[in-house]
């Protein structure tokens, strides 16, 4: 049985690194994490637009990381829970005997299913889609991926509907490892994702499971996000411990941002960036191609939320480091914009895997627009940064054409936040305040706090993120904002036309 000494040992499987960070006790206003453990991901890129996981690798790593992480802070007889926060929408197909997975997880950034969700949507699928689901017709989303799967794997799609093989989000694959196979679960909010989950009834849905052929028998049972969703296996940190926690990154980061009102946001800049505004009890519909999912589902009620997606964030800073080699560690890149008193007309357009919110295009590559003669690499490297700002501008221009106020405040949290330039970038263009946590590790924390909740550790969510929050307030000048966002719808439309 689970001790009740107050750690909460939360997991944070991301795209680019698998983390686990203890954290002391109830974490209500001072957060205090007490050990981190963290490993990087090998990204496979096996054709242009793929992008593959191995999912063996992501659980050693996940097992590693939790391992130390219980040394470092004492044994496991002080932890009282687990919490999972996860990468979303990634596929995984395993066996239910072996535990095998059957193939390389295909990646949430990977377009190799474009021309399935082209053709649903060309069959006019997308408004019953977007109706029961709240997510719109692309290759982002789990489902064309699964199928996918069953397709790819020789025996795959008979050996699924006998229910011989698992069919899940790296949620469901982490909580079926860490509890030997005993519990086939996800959470609610990682299967709003899928394209296979009602809205309204937090169940899968038949006919959409038919629509895209991925049979329900492989499919885990969704629960909640804050309770007991298995027990660790005794053997891996020598005693069990409760899963008592789940939530996809992007939600779990608006639980750790302390964002539970209905109107609060919070937008991660991470591998992409993910704008996620708290629509309260009742889902939203977007009229603007903003996606409408599960904000946290916590002792059978649900909180709903309105969700810009955009695919590259921090990615286009490595790009610029790693690709590009224009600089050498991405912090740089802020003191390289900062060389400039402005972009020089220079507009870059990140679509590297195709352009998400508000534009949902799976065939638009990135563009570098504008260059001239006295075009330089620091031009590149501001343009880079610049196109953040500009995105997020972008989610919340549709998010007040879908009737939602401006947020007065935008909580901001992930690695690109600690680049001053990018985030004054942001206030700046779009004109609201900027306001990031002393603490970063909004998503880790989320996990944590639902966890806590979940095994009974607090009575309630907390809605602070910690202490004094670092902010950034709009100085830029009416003209020159309009100017340059003039300048990026030109390369935006310029990109797509390209396509
Ligand atoms: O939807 C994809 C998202 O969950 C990935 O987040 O932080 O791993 O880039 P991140």
């Amino acid at each position: 049985m689970a001790s009740m000494s107050g750690l909460i040992l939360a997991i944070d499987q991301g795209t680019t690194s698998t983390r686990a960070i203890a954290f002391e006790g109830a974490v209500e206003d001072a957060v205090r994490p007490v050990a981190v453990s963290q490993i990087e991901l090998a990204q496979h890129f096996p054709q242009s637009g793929w992008v593959e996981h191995d999912a063996a690798e992501i659980w050693r790593a996940t097992l590693q990381t939790c391992r130390e992480v219980i040394r470092k802070a004492g044994g496991a007889a002080r932890f009282s829970a687990i919490g999972i926060t996860n990468q979303r929408e990634t596929a995984v197909l395993w066996d239910r005997k072996t535990g095998e997975p059957l193939h390389r997880a295909v990646v949430w950034q990977d377009r190799r299913t474009a021309d399935v969700a082209a053709s649903l949507r060309e069959a006019g699928h997308e408004a019953m889609v977007q109706a029961a689901t709240g997510l719109v017709l692309d290759p982002y989303f789990s489902a064309t991926k699964f199928a996918w799967l069953l397709d790819a794997v020789p025996g795959a799609r008979d050996r699924a509907e006998a229910g011989e093989l698992c069919l899940g989000t790296i949620d469901a694959w982490l909580i079926w490892n860490l509890t030997g196979g005993r519990s086939f679960v996800t959470d609610a909010s990682n299967a709003s994702r899928t394209l296979l989950m009602d809205l309204k009834t937090v169940q899968w849905r038949d006919d959409l499971c038919d629509l895209f052929r991925v049979p329900a028998a492989a499919l885990p049972e969704i629960r909640g996000c804050a309770e007991v969703l298995g027990e660790s296996e005794p053997s891996l940190f020598g005693q069990a411990l409760p899963i008592a926690g789940c939530a996809g990154d992007q939600q779990a980061a608006l639980v750790g941002h302390g964002a539970l009102e209905a109107g609060e946001a919070k937008i991660t800049y991470g591998t992409g960036a993910f704008l996620v505004v708290n629509t309260g009890d009742t889902p939203v519909a977007s009229a603007n191609r903003l996606l409408t999912t599960l904000g946290y589902r916590v002792g059978g009620r649900t909180a709903y939320a309105l969700e810009g997606a955009i695919f590259s964030a921090g990615s286009t800073i490595q790009w610029l480091r790693d690709q590009m080699g224009l600089i050498g560690a991405s912090r740089d890149s802020e003191g390289v914009a900062q060389s400039l008193s402005d972009n020089g007309g220079v507009y870059l357009v990140p679509g590297f895997t195709g352009l998400g919110a508000p534009w949902w295009n799976a065939e638009a590559r990135g563009a570098i627009t504008g260059l001239s003669r006295g075009t330089g690499p620091a031009h590149v490297v501001r343009a880079g940064l610049e196109s953040l700002a500009y995105q997020t501008r972008d989610l919340l221009d549709a998010l007040a054409a879908d009737g939602s106020p401006r947020p007065a405040v935008l909580k901001v949290d992930g690695g690109v936040t600690a680049n001053a330039f990018a985030m004054q970038f942001v206030a700046d263009i779009c004109e609201v305040t900027v306001e990031r946590p002393a603490f970063q590790e909004m998503t880790a924390l989320g996990a944590a706090r639902l966890a806590a909740l979940g095994c009974g550790l607090t009575a309630d969510l907390p809605r602070a993120s910690g202490e004094a929050p670092a902010c950034w307030t709009p100085r830029m000048k009416p003209e020159d904002r309009d100017r340059l966002l003039t300048g990026w719808n030109k390369a935006v439309r310029a990109a797509i036309a390209a396509a």
